[in-house]
């Protein structure tokens, strides 16, 4: 496993700066109350790098939030169970999302061949007029319409790229045949060859996987097997193609009030967003660089800004109980609307399947 290979080169490196180091005793206490919180377990080595990494998450943190009474940011910190990592070590960890040409692919790009009708969603038919007015004080959350399944927990694997295509599958069958299923990311991190598992993947070629052999769901397929055990008997779902959401923010929202949840990618890199607690999340060092696939739940406004409403898959004790808002017309904060997609259902799938039955 990469988290195991990768704490080992550190510990080398690391542990002659460790050892010189000392320690601020008045966080003994609420160090060790965080490390049997979260149930973490060093060998007396590494230890001492651990503590230093968290005290200075524990510093940031104050610093962050001292800042934010006084105004300076919209959104606070918290300690969190990725405390005791640095933000190079999280990112290197978590973020399993690749960009590449298959995920660059521009507007204008039409059928791929091979029965992938992998195009835009325009929103042109007169189903879709809204006035920008409209658009401007509509709040959407899908979570109330019963589109979305409870947060899950990717754990010490790149597998975001899985959670955020179940997510959008699920809202998406959720809508068109009228259950919530929770879906299999281990289906997906075991039996599409073309993406890399724990080391990361492109979010097209699990759409893709899916049109073409279907998904079980969370249930019949948990998380954490390692071989592919998908059985054709057992599928949950089914999807018919991808559509892709014309880049900017504006389109990111007509498209998810109309549709549901969408699946998206952004920058997760900074330790703003690592330890993000509560709060409209507007770090200007969030850039449009990508990394991180996540989905897109909704968006609404607090205290005077307009947020995405954003389902991670980092566990319930990360941010506002595993989601995260992130600040809505702010030039396309951590490249939220750069690159969004979502799969298309057909009432006929809902059918095969329930004739079939699943789960
Ligand atoms: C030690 O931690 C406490 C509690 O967070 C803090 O108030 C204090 O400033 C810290 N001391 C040093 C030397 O950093
Ligand atoms: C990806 O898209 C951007 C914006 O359209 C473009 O500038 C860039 O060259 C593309 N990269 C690749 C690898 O196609």
């Amino acid at each position: 496993m990469k988290f195991c290979l990768f704490l080992g080169c550190v510990a080398v490196s690391i542990l002659a700066v460790a050892s010189g180091h000392t320690f601020n005793s008045t966080l003994d206490e609420d160090w060790k109350s965080w490390k049997s919180h979260y149930e973490k377990q060093y060998t007396q080595d590494e230890e001492s790098y651990r503590r230093m990494v968290w005290e200075d998450n524990m510093r940031y943190i104050r610093q962050h939030n001292l800042e934010h009474s006084m105004g300076k940011h919209t959104f606070t910190v918290g300690m969190n169970q990725y405390g005791d990592l640095t933000t190079e070590e999280f990112n290197e960890l978590m973020n399993g999302f690749f960009q590449d040409e298959a995920d660059n692919s521009t507007e204008e790009d039409d059928d791929k061949g091979d029965g992938y009708d992998e195009d835009v969603d325009d929103l042109e038919s007169d189903e879709f007029e809204e006035s920008d007015d409209v658009m401007k004080h509509a709040i959407i959350d899908w979570r109330q319409r019963g589109l979305v399944t409870p947060v899950k927990n990717q754990g010490p694997c790149g597998s975001c790229w899985a959670f955020s295509v179940t997510g959008a599958i699920e809202g998406q069958w959720a809508k068109i045949c009228k259950r919530l299923v929770s879906l299999s990311e281990q289906n997906l991190l075991d039996c599409d060859r073309r993406n890399y598992g724990c080391n990361g993947g492109y979010k097209i070629y699990a759409f893709q996987y899916v049109i073409k052999n279907g998904i079980q769901s969370e249930k019949a397929y948990p998380y954490k097997q390692n071989r592919c055990k998908f059985r054709k008997d057992k599928i949950a779902a089914r999807i018919k193609a991808i559509k892709k959401v014309r880049r900017g923010e504006q389109n990111l929202a007509k498209v998810l009030k109309n549709r549901g949840p969408i699946a998206v990618s952004l920058n997760s890199h900074p330790r703003s967003f690592h330890l993000y607690k509560q709060g409209v999340y507007s770090d200007p060092k969030c850039t449009q660089r990508r990394g991180h696939a996540v989905l897109v739940v909704g968006f609404g406004r607090e205290d005077g800004m307009n947020y995405w409403l954003v389902k991670n898959s980092w566990g319930t004790r990360w941010g506002e109980k595993g989601f995260i808002k992130i600040a809505k017309d702010r030039g396309n904060l951590c490249g939220i609307a750069n690159y969004a997609v979502y799969p298309k259902v057909t009432r006929r799938m809902c059918k095969t399947l329930a004739s079939s039955n699943s789960t």
